[in-house]
């Protein structure tokens, strides 16, 4: 019995995906059994690296999630309209869907696994998050008998490049993100990347799935790379840090029986100060790393290339064998029906988990002042810091900038509300001219 696949999109991904079913040999025996149907497209005029059949191609994107002879819809367009409406039509035509697309999970993942679980088709997304690197079905798989404390990784490949060749230029991020544009590293608008937003709604992905709750997006605390300066690299490095883009979901605490205090998740992006020992410190340029723990596997990494078109098709196909897998062993029925959804490839998602908001975080910081030239200025600051509890790990000042002393401090963990009242003391300092950095420190 043969599977026939509709694809949405044929950019950079979804030509990956068609090149893969156009030289089958060698890779899973499913994948002969899938055919690779109608492929929709907006732009027909647009060139494009592969060649499809004229008569397989439609610029009617409704056309394919409707087609009665589709089973499994695969999209991979990016953006949230109209491939949310895209999805959600595909899933009330009774088909399967396989997504790269993280914009949109992340966002409307609630009514599109509600609209799935309802219909009991399986909505699959291991591309959504890392690329090519297999982290979604471990989650959901293979770790099911661990308790998970923690997920941490570099998922952002644009800000891994650019802080990459920052620490080994020693230039300036402005200078890095221009050279990263003009070699097609980085989007002509950046912000998604570099703000952190695309590794926000991959955090937001990874923490739902390791925790078992939906995360709002709005919870998700995101930070950026820009405010990082070559200084700052250079600082850390002396330390015996690298920094890294680090997207972060933890579970610091079980909820207590005794007190009812709820059980509440830490998921944050921002960039972090990385001891050089630790395993996230060397991965390195575009490369992505998930360092996941848990109870009692202990540490697990997985490296590899987050994006581009074999590893993301690599990640899409996969998804679409493992759905064909389902079809053929007659564990789903070709018309879908509730009663007979896989428990382990379907969300069990009932509700939303509680996010700590980030002042009750507890970490390291490095800060980076900018002072005057005058005696006891570090007294000062160690008196501001000490009246709201903030121990100092180390201080270095280097010497004078433009007339200002550069100090550069490193604390021992506290909470980052008492860390921001202690900065905003220390701000009123006649000797203080600005606080020039502020990162957080693994
Ligand atoms: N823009 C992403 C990155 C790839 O730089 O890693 C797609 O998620």
């Amino acid at each position: 019995m043969g599977f026939k696949v509709g694809l949405l999109g044929l950019g950079t991904v979804g030509a990956g995906v068609a090149a893969i079913f156009q030289d089958r040999d060698g890779r899973h025996p499913l994948l002969q059994a899938l055919e690779l149907h109608r492929v929709g497209l907006r732009s027909p005029a647009k060139p494009r690296p592969i060649h499809i059949p004229a008569e397989c191609i439609t610029t009617d994107l409704e056309s394919i999630v409707t087609d009665p002879d589709i089973n499994v819809v695969v999209e991979v367009m990016g953006g949230i309209e109209p491939a949310r409406s895209l999805i959600l039509q595909a899933i009330a035509h009774g088909k399967h869907v396989v997504t790269a697309n993280k914009a949109v999970i992340s966002r409307h993942g609630d009514e599109i696994f509600t609209a799935a679980n309802q219909a009991g088709v399986y909505v699959m997304i291991e591309a959504a998050v890392a690329g090519g690197i297999p982290v979604i079905q471990p989650l959901k798989q293979s770790m099911g008998a661990n308790r998970i404390t923690s997920v941490m990784g570099i998922l952002n490949g644009t800000t891994n490049y650019i802080l990459t060749q920052m620490q080994q230029s020693g230039r300036s991020f402005d200078d890095i993100l221009a050279d990263a544009q003009q070699l097609g590293y980085a989007e002509a608008d950046p912000t998604a990347d570099v703000d952190g937003l695309d590794a926000g709604d991959k955090i937001a992905i990874l923490a739902s799935l390791a925790f078992g709750g939906r995360i709002k997006l709005d919870d998700v605390h995101r930070e950026g790379i820009r405010a990082v300066s070559a200084s700052d690299i250079a600082y850390a490095d002396k330390l015996g840090f690298v920094i890294k883009l680090l997207a972060i979901a933890k579970r610091p605490n079980a909820a207590s029986p005794d007190t009812g205090i709820p059980d509440r998740l830490q998921v944050r992006v921002h960039a972090t100060l990385v001891p050089k020992a630790h395993p996230l410190a060397s991965v390195n340029d575009v490369y992505n790393a998930i360092l996941l723990e848990g109870e009692p596997l202990g540490q697990v990494m997985f490296f590899g290339p987050g994006a581009g078109a074999g590893p993301t098709a690599s990640a899409v196909v996969s998804d679409i064998i493992n759905v064909a897998a389902l079809l053929k062993s007659g564990l789903v029925a070709a018309k879908p029906d509730t009663q007979s959804i896989h428990p382990l490839l379907a969300c069990s998602h009932h509700s939303y988990s509680q996010v700590e908001p980030i002042s009750e975080l507890i970490t390291r910081f490095y800060v980076r002042f900018l002072t005057k030239d005058h005696p006891g200025v570090i007294g000062k600051l160690g008196t501001c810091f000490g009246n709201h509890g903030v121990s100092l790990e180390s201080l270095v000042q280097t010497g004078i900038q433009d007339g200002l002393a550069e100090i550069v401090v490193v604390t021992h963990a506290v909470r980052e509300g008492a860390f921001h009242t202690a900065l905003e003391e220390i701000h009123t300092l006649e000797a203080v001219d600005s606080i020039a950095s502020l990162l957080r420190v693994l």
